[in-house]
């Protein structure tokens, strides 16, 4: 049975334990300079209908490392801009790849994809979502901290698709995670409800210094993300207070991890000594992508594949 990664919510705690575990050691290999090819004569297809740099180029070159092969697709230059059906798309692309993965704008595009697909699709950000960013920060902040659970974790800005994907996070981990969001910029209530309902230690705040206060890892992303461009100027005046500075950092917890899954724009979201300060892992985490996006094709497309995901 193919499994999709639509969310995290998609996962559970041991899938999350699995995916850890596989990105160290092929992360190991990669450093040790030993072949891993779990993945030769696999192809996947890169379905963008939005930019990247770090996505798209860890993607690519994590299934190089692995033996395979990637077709990158920006969705203008297929048929999908020129009005076919979504389902056609993934009725067509199931019959010539491996996987499926897709940045796009509504999260429900990415889902009739998933649903029609017979091959594994994985989210490489919605407008709703952003899952391997956040696993690959996850695995950050477990190679800095040397565990997930039992910290505070704060988001500061918008309750855009990053702020989604931490709070699925803490809904399937368990983590204690508060937001800071100015009125009006809340995250998906759905979402936000189900992790509640799911027993999260989630809560959305609208002072960031609350939400900082005793911090261990603060995590902020772009005020206008991509397809908000006509809103950027509204929101640089509606985000002011809400810049990650050494000031507000200064009521976190000592030794406080700060990340950004960039692109960053510095004096705005954060400060510029802040993003190239100590408690910036920022680097790590992108580097990370790559490591993580790698298990996660490894598991989902390797051998063993429809044998670990056919009771799930
Ligand atoms: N963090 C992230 O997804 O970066 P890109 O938009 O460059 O892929
Ligand atoms: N929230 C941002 C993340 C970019 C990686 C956006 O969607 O543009």
């Amino acid at each position: 049975m193919k499994k999709d990664l639509l969310d995290i919510r998609d996962l559970g705690r041991d899938d999350f334990r699995l995916i850890m575990r596989r990105t160290r050691e092929l992360k190991e290999l990669r450093r040790a300079g030993v072949p891993h090819l779990t993945l030769a004569q696999r192809t996947v297809g890169l379905l963008f209908e939005k930019p990247s740099t770090r996505t798209r180029a860890s993607f690519e070159a994590g299934m190089y490392q692995l033996g395979g092969r990637v077709i990158y697709m920006p969705g203008r230059d297929t048929q999908l801009s020129r009005d076919e059906p979504i389902a056609d798309t993934a009725r067509v692309l199931s019959r010539y790849l491996d996987g499926l993965v897709v940045r796009t704008f509504g999260h429900e595009i990415i889902e009739e994809l998933a649903a029609v697909a017979t091959i594994p699709v994985i989210n490489a950000l919605t407008d709703s979502f952003h899952p391997c960013q956040v696993i690959s920060d996850l695995y950050t902040v477990l190679e800095v901290k040397g565990r997930c659970e039992g910290l505070k974790y704060a988001w500061v800005g918008d309750g855009n698709n990053m702020a989604n994907s931490w709070i699925n996070a803490a809904a399937v981990l368990g983590l204690n995670l508060v937001l800071a969001c100015p009125a009006g910029f809340d995250p998906d209530d759905r979402v936000l409800k189900s992790a509640l309902a799911a027993g999260a230690l989630v809560k959305v705040v609208r002072d960031p210094r609350k939400a900082v206060a005793g911090a261990d890892v603060v995590s902020t992303d772009v005020w206008a993300s991509m397809g908000q461009e006509a809103e950027v100027e509204t929101r640089r005046k509606t985000f002011a207070g809400f810049t990650v500075s050494d000031e507000l950092l200064a009521g976190a917890r000592p030794g406080v991890t700060v990340m950004h899954c960039l692109p960053a724009h510095r004096g705005e979201e954060i400060t510029a000594a802040v993003l190239m300060g100590p408690a910036s892992v920022v680097f790590d985490q992108a580097e990370n992508k790559m490591h993580v996006q790698k298990a996660i094709l490894d598991l989902w497309l390797g051998d063993g594949a429809a044998a670990r995901w056919r009771n799930s």
